[in-house]
């Protein structure tokens, strides 16, 4: 192990390390606080938003489920601060990148932020220094773009800085996991890389699981997140299959869980949302592809996932027409715009291409959603009016034609929905029992 390693291993195991995280969103925020509050290290938030650092830097958050009192503390504490100034990305002894991982319009990898941000750390890199890539992204970005990029700097990868690969798993809103219990996966790119990401994150997280090498941690991630896009896919297809023959997925689903082995439960819904499932996949094929490869079950779970939206506005459109109504000129409020219950992420949120094909069929359009309260303009669906979240009261209810439950939230009042909804369409299995009102779809 050389000198530089050993001085490092040495500022981990004292916790006197300096961490730096390079994009404080959804991942880098409580990753950051996670090692504030768990490690007391010092740690330097960077994010190129300069409101976000301005409210960090105040004690104030911007997501609503990381706790306020949380960034408070780690404010008063004197051992964070968050900057836009990347001059300062010299000073920590280690740095994590959580920046984002979108696809380009053509559906390929967008490794703008990625690149950018790696650039401007090679600008500055200086020799004892961790990197440590936790975006999303196609195996081999780690051994080749960014270590080609860092590289650039004339210092010697494994040497002189040190290079890894550890995914974020962070699940927005589960009570049950956070940051620091979710087991973390770590890949370096050589021995040295790997002890030492491995020894950095022990500090912070639970349990972290070596793997051989950043390739592996790269595919791992992926693996997960296709697993879920594809048995997603699978449930949905199900859905609509039992539904012709007049059999309840919500039923069934309820039935096969009782399996104690061999069987894991996915839910049915109006499509695919979030920053990962509906994304992630589709750097393997872009990456495969280099290989001669196709990637036949991200495909096809892709095709029917982006296809669910409009199956539940054909069966809204089924529904008003059994009550004589047609589509166009009808009132439809949907229920819910964050991509999944309790949250108030709404990127890729399936409800906003539900709200595009119900405008382009002539309906007059509104939603509720106690969590996002002002519809943010979406880079695939920019067309789309200015919105705000409408009160859910009776008189809102009663003068829809139809209220669309596209997200499940929890403080929503679903008998009141119930009551007071002439037609309700039901993607997320809200009501178990049969209504006369209620179409599930
Ligand atoms: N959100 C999740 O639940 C989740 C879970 C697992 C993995 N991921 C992955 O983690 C990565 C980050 O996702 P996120 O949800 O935190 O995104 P996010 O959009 O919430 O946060 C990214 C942050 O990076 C900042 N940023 C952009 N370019 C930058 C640059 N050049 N330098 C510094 N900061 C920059 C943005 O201003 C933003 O604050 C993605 O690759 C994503 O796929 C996300």
């Amino acid at each position: 192990m050389s000198e530089v390693t050993t001085a490092l291993l040495e500022k981990i195991s004292t916790g006197t390390i300096h961490v730096g995280i390079v994009g404080l969103g959804y991942v880098g925020l409580p990753l950051a606080l996670a090692f504030l509050e768990r490690a007391k290290t010092k740690v330097t938030g960077f994010d190129v938003d300069e409101r976000k650092v301005n409210l960090l830097n105040q004690g104030e958050t911007y997501i609503m489920h990381m706790g306020k009192d949380r960034v408070r503390l780690a404010n008063a504490s004197g051992l964070f601060h968050a900057t836009s100034n990347f001059d300062e990305l010299c000073e920590p002894d280690a740095l994590m990148i959580a920046v984002p991982t979108p696809l380009t319009a053509q559906r390929e990898p967008d490794m703008k932020y990625v690149a950018d941000t790696v650039s401007a750390i090679a600008k500055r890199l200086r020799r004892g220094q961790l990197i440590v890539l936790e975006s999303t992204t196609y195996p081999g970005t780690t051994d080749e773009l960014v270590r080609q990029s860092l590289d650039g700097s004339g210092l010697k990868c494994g040497e002189d800085y040190f290079l890894a690969f550890s995914p974020e798993r962070e699940d927005p809103g589960n009570k049950h996991f956070n940051t620091a219990t979710i087991p973390k996966i770590v890949g370096g790119v050589d021995a040295d890389s790997g002890a030492l990401a491995t020894a950095l994150y022990s500090l912070a997280i639970e349990q972290v699981i070596q793997v051989r090498s950043a390739r592996v941690a790269e595919a791992t991630k992926l693996t997960e997140n296709i697993f879920r896009g594809v048995n997603i896919a699978l449930v949905n297809e199900l859905k609509m299959v039992y539904e012709r023959m007049g059999i309840d997925i919500w039923d069934v689903l309820a039935a096969a869980s009782t399996k104690p082995f061999g069987f894991m439960r996915f839910n049915p819904g109006p499509g695919l949302g979030g920053h990962c499932i509906p994304l992630d996949p589709f750097y393997l094929t872009w990456k495969a592809r280099e290989y001669g490869m196709s990637t036949r079950f991200i495909e096809l779970a892709g095709e029917i996932n982006i296809n669910m939206p409009r199956y539940v506005v054909d069966k809204l459109q089924t529904g008003l027409n059994e009550a004589r109504k047609p589509l166009k000129g009808s009132k439809v409020l949907v229920l819910g715009i964050a991509y999944k219950k309790d949250i108030d992420d709404p990127r890729e949120s399936p409800s906003f291409e539900l709200m595009h094909l119900l405008l382009e069929r002539g309906a007059i359009v509104q939603y509720h959603d106690p969590h996002v309260l002002v519809a943010p303009s979406m880079r695939s669906w920019p067309h789309l009016p200015a919105m705000a979240s409408q009160p859910l009261t009776k008189a809102l209810l009663n003068a829809q034609d139809a209220v669309l439950i596209a997200t499940d939230h929890t403080g929503v009042d679903y008998p009141l929905v119930l009551r007071e909804s002439s037609l309700l369409i039901d993607t997320r299995g809200v009501y178990q029992n049969p209504e006369p009102n209620v179409l599930k779809a």
